[in-house]
């Protein structure tokens, strides 16, 4: 079947590999990646599928109302999976204005020109919201160790409670914050026009692609150039981490066959708690840079933490399991040592992404930011 799907944030970390999972398994669909090409946004990220004819490029920002009308008509869109955000939550803290501008009156003009366009006509059209695990607030730590065999460092629960569909939003940062309310406007949509929407939660994020001021690629980075390791407060914050190709299959999976107007948590069963997590990475850049082992550990440095720094997050995902079948493919061990070894084989665009050099690229082509 023929398809006109809008991908918003296409040019990001997570966004970049829906793209390119998309293009790739649907030659017969037309995958429209819209993009405001922000700082977290490269089109080398893109690279590989760029040149593929079921897929085009538009350098527009979700918040110009007008511009959404216009790629709606121009493209017969059916279907959005709408990844565009303002993602960083030490950003947020800094510059919350942003946050609310793009998070949430960006997603609420998509929304509005989706209605507007649709017109009522919600026959096989689907609005796909991507959201965050974050919304929900921070659980408590309650198992001291995660590891069931006692080790030290280890992933594994580290709390009785998980988010589950029904956790009331608490968001506590400014970026979680802005993602619960446009999780509610898309919500909103649905009962009281009857868009067709689906929002997911999601845990943290880790791969390839990822802007290196979040926590693996910025410290694989900062090891690669023996610069220190700034940990919050006493790393012991724990996430649940989650390989962003598992996650671009939870997303193509829900967008096909996911039930209108619901919501579905997505997450790894993979708790760690942050230095535990730094352990393993300084052991495999170490490893795969040929360093003795435990070279870069005196890199480790604890600095004042984060404001309002959530403790832990832990997703339970049985829902997905159960309705849809889905479940993380890929082994923590494995997406870490993959995701390691590809930011030390990709150091080219590691340097481009932190001195710069890709936004004068796209500055030269797209014009400025
Ligand atoms: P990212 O920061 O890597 O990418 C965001 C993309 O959105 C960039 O390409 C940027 O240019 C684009 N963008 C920003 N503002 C825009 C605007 N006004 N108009 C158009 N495009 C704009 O983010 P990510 O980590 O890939 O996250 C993608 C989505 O997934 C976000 O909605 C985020 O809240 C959600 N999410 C992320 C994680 C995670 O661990 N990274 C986990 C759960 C959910
Ligand atoms: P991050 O990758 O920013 O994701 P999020 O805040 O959305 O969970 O951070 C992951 C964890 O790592 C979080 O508990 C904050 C911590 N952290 C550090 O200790 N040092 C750092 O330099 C960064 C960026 C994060």
């Amino acid at each position: 079947m023929k398809r006109n799907i809008l991908i918003t944030g296409g040019a990001g970390f997570i966004g970049s590999h829906v793209v390119r999972l998309m293009v790739n398994k649907y030659p017969e669909y037309r995958i429209v990646n819209l993009d405001k090409l922000t700082y977290a946004g490269n089109l080398a990220n893109l690279k590989d599928i760029e040149e593929q004819s079921n897929y085009c490029f538009v350098r527009a920002d979700i918040c110009d109302y007008e511009a959404m009308q216009e790629v709606f008509r121009k493209y017969d869109i059916d279907g959005v999976i709408h990844l565009a955000a303002e993602s960083h939550v030490d950003r947020s803290i800094k510059d919350p204005f942003t946050f609310a501008k793009t998070n949430v009156l960006g997603t609420l003009s998509l929304l509005q020109a989706a209605k507007e366009y649709w017109n009522g006509n919600y026959d096989g059209k689907r609005f796909y919201h991507i959201s965050t695990d974050e919304v929900y607030g921070a659980l408590e730590l309650t198992k001291p160790k995660g590891d069931p065999n006692g080790n030290e460092c280890g992933g594994g629960p580290y709390g009785d409670l998980f988010f589950t569909e029904q956790t009331k939003y608490n968001p506590h940062s400014p970026y979680s914050a802005s993602k619960a309310s446009s999780d509610h406007f898309v919500r909103a949509f649905h009962d009281t026009y009857g868009l067709p929407t689906i929002v997911t939660n999601c845990s943290n994020n880790y791969g390839p692609y990822q802007f290196p001021e979040k926590l693996i690629p910025l410290f694989i980075n900062n090891i690669r150039h023996g610069k220190p390791l700034p940990v919050y407060g006493k790393g012991e914050n724990v996430r649940d981490w989650l390989y962003v190709v598992d996650h671009a299959r939870a997303i193509d999976l829900i967008f096909h066959e996911g039930r209108i107007a619901e919501t579905y948590n997505i997450g790894g069963f993979n708790e760690w708690k942050n230095i535990d997590l730094i352990r393993v990475i300084i052991r495999t850049v170490d490893r795969l840079l040929g360093n003795a082992p435990g070279t870069s550990e005196k890199l480790i440095t604890y600095v004042t933490d984060r404001a309002g720094h959530d403790l832990r997050y832990a997703i339970d995902s049985t829902k997905l399991k159960n309705e849809l079948g889905w479940e993380p493919s890929l082994q923590f061990e494995e997406g870490i040592e993959k995701t390691v070894r590809w930011y030390l084989d990709n150091q080219e665009w590691l340097d481009n992404v932190t001195s710069g050099e890709y936004e004068k690229y796209y500055e030269k082509m797209y014009g400025s930011r």
